[in-house]
């Protein structure tokens, strides 16, 4: 089994404590965590991994106080406008993640809109996490499945580990070889569970707008050293 690197996962984490620890607002450390975004994500395609799904907002963060929420909302607005053009310039394709439905109609339009655009770039696939939760995403796919077999559709045996991969919103992307959480948590939030089975998982206490190029290159150095077993010996 090889090491071959595809695709990264990321938990941006750790905006809040880095504005405060400068004495600045919480959204502070937003702005600068989306700049880090971009900047990582050119240095991800630069070396050469093909995907890279960031975790931009969960469901849960909706219960944020609505003061955060709305500024992340127009953060994210002013990024679907403006920002994504760099990366998309680039060659990359932009895709979402998560739950639409609970996100404004114009962002969701912009959302559309950027897929569309990019659908047809296929170097490297930047892939935002947005109003996402994996529970969510597991229920949905179990609800959706279990209708089929309600109407005749789909066979219980037919519901495989393939079949469940495939009604992800994750589907046609290879599972994350590498899982990085920033901002020193040591855990998962409800992330990718049913995709993460096998990654390698990277902790850093680096806050999220601090990460770099350099530190995104030591992990790669860092998996590219481990043994990936799979429960064989
Ligand atoms: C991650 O940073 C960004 C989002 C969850 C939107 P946080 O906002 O969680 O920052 P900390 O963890 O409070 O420092
Ligand atoms: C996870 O970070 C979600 C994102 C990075 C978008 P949180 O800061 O929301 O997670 P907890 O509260 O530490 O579990
Ligand atoms: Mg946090």
């Amino acid at each position: 089994m090889t090491n071959r690197l595809q695709h990264i996962a990321i938990i941006m984490d750790g905006n809040g404590r880095w504005a405060a620890a400068k004495g600045l607002p919480r959204t502070a450390g937003h702005r600068q965590g989306a700049q880090t975004l971009q900047k990582i994500s050119e240095a991800a395609a630069d070396m050469g991994v093909k995907y890279l799904t960031v975790y931009a907002f969960s469901t849960e963060n909706w219960q944020r106080p609505p003061e955060e929420v709305a500024y992340l909302m127009n953060l994210l607005r002013h990024y679907l406008k403006d920002e994504f053009k760099k990366i998309q310039e680039k060659g990359a394709r932009i895709r979402f993640i998560g739950e639409r439905y609970m996100l404004d109609e114009d962002i969701r339009a912009l959302m559309s809109k950027i897929e569309t655009d990019t659908a047809q770039n296929d170097k490297f696939t930047l892939c935002v996490a947005l109003s996402y939760g994996s529970r969510g995403e597991l229920t949905s796919t179990f609800k959706r499945l279990a209708s089929q077999v309600e109407s005749g559709a789909l066979r219980i045996d037919d519901i495989t580990e393939q079949t469940i991969s495939a009604n992800l919103y994750t589907a046609d992307m290879p599972d994350p070889d590498i899982v990085i959480r920033t901002g020193g948590e040591q855990r998962v939030s409800n992330y990718l569970l049913w995709q993460l089975a096998y990654s390698e998982l990277f902790f850093t206490p680096v806050y999220w707008p601090d990460f770099s190029a350099e530190d995104l290159s030591a992990v790669i150095k860092e998996y590219n050293s481990r043994e990936r077993r799979y429960g064989k010996v």
